[in-house]
């Protein structure tokens, strides 16, 4: 399948851009380490407001250039003339939840300076916007950046037909494709606990390099394309199937978390299968609902102290808001 993704059209200031969150389904962790990842956007977004100003502000602060890491990236890397602007983020998505607000922060972001400087095409707003959240943690891969920027669902290193684009950080690169949103509504839980992607993400790294760690990862990479072809034919049964095994690799690796795995039981009588998703460590579950279950779903798990969201996958990726308001 090819896609025609459109571009971020050249404007000047004021600008706005708006990017969604996304959701894990399988393979988070893996995919650092080359292996495939199936992912969503979600209907949640961030938006950024741009506008000229006489000291660079985020959100009021004029300190956030040297504070905010991912702020920080954007100027150096993506505003050239420095000349000072005044920005403005606005967000429906949970913060350190596993749910892709930083990720769609550094895409509006960078979508917003990137029409500001010229325009840019879809492939190099995910290269770019990838940058921007590699150099603020540190570590990762694009897949995050990835599905704010692609919208929809998206697989990284599998899936059907032929790449939309690669993406390389000098020792590995990942291939991005278009997987058929089976059109299903999923739901979301934060469970409260906020962690850092980039500790989850190097503990794992350690875990991964035991002994077993090559026979561990196999089965993460079975799981994830068993997975994206089960979701491509819309087999639920299959992908809640799945979604329990990926959970339990997840576990082993070390990355659950007692209030996931309470979220987790919660959720069980109405819910065909779920999993953490993002980094874990506490963060937030996924889980597909049972037929006409969405609601009891969300009841137990917010009854478990979870913040429960119904969500669908957003067909849209980052793009320009018309027109520009906040300022
Ligand atoms: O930062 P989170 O919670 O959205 O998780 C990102 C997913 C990981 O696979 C753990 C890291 C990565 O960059 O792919």
């Amino acid at each position: 399948m090819t896609e025609d993704l459109p571009p971020i059209p050249a404007s000047t200031l004021p600008v706005a851009a708006r990017a969604p969150g996304k959701c894990i389904v399988f393979g988070e962790h893996a995919v650092v380490h080359g292996a495939p990842e199936l992912l969503f956007a979600l209907d949640l977004e961030t938006q950024v407001f741009v506008r000229p100003s006489e000291t660079t502000r985020l959100n009021g602060d004029p300190h956030a250039g040297d504070t905010n890491p991912y702020f920080a990236r954007a100027l150096a890397s993506l505003w050239p003339d420095g000349s000072p602007i005044d920005v403005r983020a606005v967000s429906r998505i949970p913060r350190a939840a596993g749910l892709g607000s930083s990720a769609a922060f550094a895409a509006a972001l960078t979508a917003a300076l990137g029409s500001a400087t010229g325009g840019i095409d879809r492939p190099t707003l995910a290269r770019r916007s990838f940058a921007v959240e590699r150099g603020a943690q540190g570590v990762g891969s694009p897949g995050d950046t990835t599905a704010v920027v692609g919208g929809g669902f998206l697989a990284l290193n599998g899936g059907p037909g032929t790449p939309l684009w690669t993406v390389e950080d000098g020792a590995r690169t990942w291939e991005v494709r278009r997987v058929t949103d089976p059109g299903w509504n999923w739901v979301v839980a934060h469970s409260g606990i906020p962690r850092s992607t980039a500790t989850a993400v190097r503990a794992v790294g350690e875990r991964l390099s035991l002994p077993d760690g090559p026979a561990l990862l196999a089965r993460f990479r079975e799981v994830a394309e068993s997975g994206t072809r089960a979701v491509e034919r819309a087999d639920r049964a299959d992908v809640a199937r799945l979604l329990v095994e990926n959970q339990e690799l997840l576990r082993d690796v070390g990355v659950s978390h007692p209030r996931i795995e309470e979220l987790l039981r919660a959720a069980a009588p109405a819910a065909e299968g779920a999993k953490l998703t993002g980094a874990g460590a506490g963060g937030s579950i996924v889980a597909l609902p049972k037929d006409g279950k969405e609601t009891e779903l969300v009841r137990r798990l917010a009854r478990a102290g979870g913040l429960p969201f119904v969500v669908r996958p957003s067909p849209d990726g980052a793009r320009l808001l018309d027109p520009v308001s906040p300022g």
